[in-house]
């Protein structure tokens, strides 16, 4: 049986490890691309856009895949939509594994906001020191408000994305611990925190650290994802695709 991964998270790569070896089974990992030098995978890895919906439609023709898991980034909106719409077409079964969101516990002092541009207006015109931890790709919106100093943590560098004053460019891949962060904020002198509700463990200390030190955090609330057969753990996927074996 063909399984397509896409990928892109950790645990898309756990559940590619799990599936790795099993008889049966021929499982292809796909990644955007995004990332130069990507952990290595246990299984046959693909990299790069298919095409828009047309192109993924037709790889999944050529390649004769049975079995699709959208095991791609929450706020990768665009693939998501694109699976669902080839899947429909080919008549391939679709999961989606969505880690849950994170929820604001008693301590948290959290600012929800539903874009990257409300993230940027709830800073306030007054000069703050923030904390960005939203990916590489969404720093441009923050050259509207260069009256703060930025520091800046991305996995890949992030060349000319952050056009503006005063920016500190630390270059890192999680997990982080709550340790760890609260170090690292008390040391840049942080004010307040923007991150993306990714979910998961492996980039919880930063909620944790700024709950400890009272910071408020700038939350941006997940893209609106389609509405496909989903589950919240690699268990859970692991279950499903196993259903689907016996079957
Ligand atoms: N967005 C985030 O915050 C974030 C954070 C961590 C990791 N990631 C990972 O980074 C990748 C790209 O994220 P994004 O937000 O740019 O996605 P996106 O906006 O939903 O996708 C943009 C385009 O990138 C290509 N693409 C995305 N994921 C792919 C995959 N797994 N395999 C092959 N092509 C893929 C597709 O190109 P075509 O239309 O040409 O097929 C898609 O139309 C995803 O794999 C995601 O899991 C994203």
């Amino acid at each position: 049986m063909r399984v397509l991964i896409l990928g892109g998270t950790t645990e898309a790569s756990a559940l590619a490890a799990r599936l790795a070896g099993r008889s049966g089974l021929d499982v292809t990992l796909s990644l955007a691309g995004r990332t130069a030098a990507p952990k290595p995978a246990p299984v046959p890895t693909r990299v790069g856009g298919f095409g828009g919906v047309d192109g993924l439609a037709r790889w999944l023709a050529d390649e004769r895949v049975e079995l699709v898991v959208d095991a791609t980034h929450p706020f990768a909106a665009v693939i998501a939509r694109n699976a669902a719409l080839a899947c429909a077409r080919r008549g391939a079964p679709l999961l989606a594994l969505r880690r849950p969101p994170w929820r604001a516990v008693a301590g948290d002092r959290w600012i929800d906001v539903s874009t990257m541009p409300e993230a940027v207006a709830a800073l306030g015109p007054a000069p703050r020191c923030v904390f960005l931890t939203v990916g590489r790709l969404e720093l441009p919106a923050f050259a509207a408000a260069p009256q703060h100093a930025y520091v800046a943590r991305t996995i890949e560098p992030i060349g000319d994305e952050l056009p503006v004053p005063g920016v500190v460019a630390l270059r890192d891949r999680g997990p982080f611990d709550a340790a760890a962060e609260r170090a690292l904020m008390q040391d840049h002198g942080i004010e307040v925190v923007v991150t993306k509700n990714s979910g998961g463990a492996a980039t919880y200390g930063k909620i944790a650290a700024a709950r400890a030190l009272g910071l408020p955090v700038v939350m941006v609330a997940r893209p609106a994802k389609p509405d496909v057969a989903a589950v919240e753990s690699v268990e859970a996927a692991l279950a499903w695709i196993e259903a689907r074996i016996g079957g």
